[in-house]
């Protein structure tokens, strides 16, 4: 029998990736969006890719409780991974109660309904921002979470601490009801489908870095800012951990069936999601002009504030307990990138 796998958030950037290699490698999905944050692009972009027309789409808030209830009494949800969340780090700061009542609200919602009908295997997706300037480079699993320095990422600190305390305490209640979990802790997702079909559509004037790289080729922005030239890294500019959205979804599939295939060591367990390899933002920069042949317009201006001066995966235990890794290289990614911001221009012409 298939299983059925619902993705919260399913219609968004990694979600409609992840949605993708679910589909692949044999799971049924639904998909689940308030569409706050996205159109149908992705979506649309989705049943192209996998020549699915019948992938059941339900237009629902999750911080509406009687609709998540809804959802999996119509529904026999094996997993869920719940990406429905606010992601922008300023407005997090400016807007705090909003960010904690959706990210929060709709996690406990998922939680709720899913102990109410019997139990269900959770991924919750997390992030890097939980190791906050780590002290000791590459982060492991085990380094410490720092204070998070942003509604944001305060949100996805708790959510980690609501999933391992939910999972505990159905797991000590006995069979019915109970919650597997794991957290993916995702570096930097970037990129886009080899297909050009999905990808990252940020509303407004992206906060993040290739989006704004490649809208700025693309000659929607007139300059991109490097924030901070002046950090103690090698070229004065941060280090991140780039992680292709393509290598990210697939290490959700692989986190479900361990889920699914009763191999998980522990009933709430966290794994890094990242390459191991930090990449400087100019690295990142130079290496976008080479591979795409384009030359873009930048300035450096003073640093961004909040910003870490590097953060790195240690990928072992994903590699090791999950048989994954990174597969695509940064020139790949960057690549797929550039040929999605081409796709979005094109389309907009028609
Ligand atoms: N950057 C620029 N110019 C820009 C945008 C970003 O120089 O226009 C730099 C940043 O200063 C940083 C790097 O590019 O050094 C990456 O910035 P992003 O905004 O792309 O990513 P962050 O590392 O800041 O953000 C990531 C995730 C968030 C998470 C955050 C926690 O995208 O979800 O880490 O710090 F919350």
């Amino acid at each position: 029998m298939k299983k059925t796998v619902l993705v919260s958030g399913g219609a968004g950037y990694i979600g409609s990736h992840v949605t993708v290699e679910l589909i692949e490698a044999g799971y049924d999905v639904v998909v689940a969006d308030n569409m706050s944050n996205c159109d149908m692009t992705c979506f649309e972009g989705v049943k192209k890719i996998t020549g699915r027309e019948d992938i059941p789409f339900v237009k629902m808030d999750f911080c509406d409780a009687a609709a998540v209830e809804d959802l999996f009494g119509r529904f026999k949800i094996d997993a869920v991974i719940h990406f429905a969340a606010f992601k922008a780090v300023g407005e997090s700061v400016a807007k705090p109660v909003m960010y904690y009542k959706n990210n929060l609200g709709s996690f406990l919602n998922v939680l709720e309904a899913a102990q109410a009908h019997g139990g269900c295997n959770v991924l919750f997706s997390s992030s890097a921002t939980v190791y906050g300037e780590a002290e000791k480079l590459p982060v492991t699993e085990q380094s410490p979470r720092l204070p998070a320095t942003s509604p944001y990422g305060n949100t996805k600190q708790i959510c980690e601490d609501i999933l391992r305390d939910t999972v505990k305490a159905t797991h000590a209640a006995g069979a019915t009801g109970a919650i597997n979990g794991i957290a993916l802790r995702y570096f930097n997702p970037i990129g886009a489908h080899p297909s050009a079909l999905i990808g990252e559509l940020p509303r407004g004037v992206p906060n993040n870095l290739v989006p704004f790289i490649t809208q700025t080729a693309i000659g929607k922005r007139e300059c991109l800012s490097i924030f901070g030239n002046d950090y103690p890294t090698p070229d004065g500019t941060c280090l991140r951990d780039y992680i292709d959205v393509v290598d990210l979804a697939k290490a959700h599939v692989v986190a479900v069936a361990r889920m699914l295939n009763g191999k998980m060591k522990a009933d709430y367990e966290i794994f890094n999601v990242g390459t191991g390899r930090p990449v400087s933002v100019a690295e990142l920069v130079n290496s976008f002009e080479k591979v795409n042949g384009v030359k873009l317009n930048y300035r450096f201006v003073d640093r961004r504030p909040g910003d870490v001066t590097a953060i790195w995966a240690e990928t072992s235990l994903a590699n090791e307990e999950l048989g994954w890794k990174a597969e695509r290289s940064v020139e790949q990614t960057l690549a797929s990138a550039w040929a999605w911001e081409k796709h979005i221009a094109e389309s907009n012409k028609k």
